[in-house]
């Protein structure tokens, strides 16, 4: 007879950052030299759906993300795998009537439901998911926080995507890594009005990968440390205040500061990394816009290693902040083309 394939499937959604993760403390245990906070967007909008499958028949581990195989040989899938092969293995020692799934090769198909050509981070919702469904398949205990830890080391940014809501990594203190983790700071429910445009301002591929921007960041920005060491922790305790009392100017002050403080340290990074275009600047004139005219800050731009923006806004302001960013991309060049759109992505609880 055949040997059994087991199977299991699970999505993760994308998340989008309004404190960033910039700089790696270690390279190895991909730990960030700073916490970071995002809101994580809904599963409808944008997310990857995995299925991990596990046979003693299977040759060797393998990935195909949209159809096409995708190489695993790397450290960082090489780190998922094997933490939870280790998990499982833990399991079954304990559990002599359990099929030995840790010692079998790995099949895992990943589709994403945007198009990955359009420029948006996709590794968080990937890694997520990858971890997400292997622990499905081994019937790992393990809470998302645990997972976390192994997450992160697939994609820093991915340890954010196992929680719905808002969600901080917490950068950790130890030397092993092991408390470098993601918590949820509130559920969607608890502030179910936020709401996230998507402005698809480049197609383009990232000129400059996050993982090379950030270490010639670390090595060289003067304004580096200071960000790490001082700016970023004090935002920290202010966004989780912000977003415990839902006070969306807070939330927007900090997170149009903090995007621009990742941008100016990429600039001040030697040779200097652009990731923001003009298109980009325009984005965030109109979004200032429409601030004065309101009188208060009603939307807020972020932007992540490309030029697209992400504005948040609440649902009350729908109309004037989505009414004005349409009518501006008209006039805009880069905005009225066939791949400028906006996309409202419901975060989700
Ligand atoms: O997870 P990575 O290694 O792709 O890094 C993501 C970095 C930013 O998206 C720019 C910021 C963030 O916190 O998501």
């Amino acid at each position: 007879a055949n040997p059994s394939i087991y199977h299991a499937t699970a999505t993760a959604p994308v998340n989008i950052a309004v404190i960033k993760y910039w700089g790696k403390a270690s390279t190895k245990l991909n730990t960030p030299t700073n916490s970071s906070l995002s809101v994580t967007l809904s599963q409808d909008d944008l997310r990857t759906i995995t299925t991990a499958s596990c046979s003693a028949s299977f040759e060797s581990d393998a990935l195909w993300l949209n159809g096409a195989p995708h190489d695993v040989s790397g450290a960082r899938s090489q780190a998922c795998f094997a933490e939870l092969r280790a998990l499982r293995k833990a399991k079954e020692d304990k559990d002599s009537s359990l099929p030995p799934l840790s010692t079998y090769k790995l099949h895992l198909i990943s589709e994403n439901n945007f198009p990955t050509a359009a420029g948006l981070a996709s590794s968080a919702a990937g890694f997520a998911a990858f971890v997400r469904a292997i622990a499905d398949l081994y019937e790992l205990d393990e809470s998302p926080t645990e997972l976390s830890r192994i997450a992160r080391q697939g994609s820093g940014s991915a340890c954010r995507s196992l929680f719905g809501g808002y969600v901080a990594w917490e950068k950790g203190d130890r030397e092993d890594g092991q408390d470098s983790l993601a918590v949820q700071v509130a559920p969607m429910s608890h502030w179910p009005t936020m709401r996230a445009a998507i402005l698809v301002i480049s197609d383009a591929k990232k000129g400059v990968s996050s993982t090379t921007g950030m270490q010639a960041t670390v090595a060289t920005s003067t304004l580096f440390p200071n960000r790490a060491n001082v700016v970023v922790p004090a935002r920290m305790e202010a966004m989780k205040k912000a977003i415990a009392e839902k006070d969306f100017e807070t939330f927007a002050e900090l997170t149009m500061a903090d995007s621009n403080s990742f941008h100016a340290v990429c600039l001040d990074t030697i040779p200097p990394i652009f990731y923001m275009n003009d298109t980009s600047r325009a984005a965030v004139r109109v979004v200032e816009e429409i601030n004065r005219s309101a009188g208060k800050k009603v939307a807020a731009y972020t932007f992540d290693a490309g030029p697209n923006a992400v504005i948040y806004y609440e649902e009350s302001n729908q109309q004037i902040v989505l009414g004005t960013l349409k009518k501006a991309t008209v006039d805009v060049t880069g905005w009225s083309d066939g791949y400028a759109h906006i996309n409202a992505a419901v975060p989700e609880g």
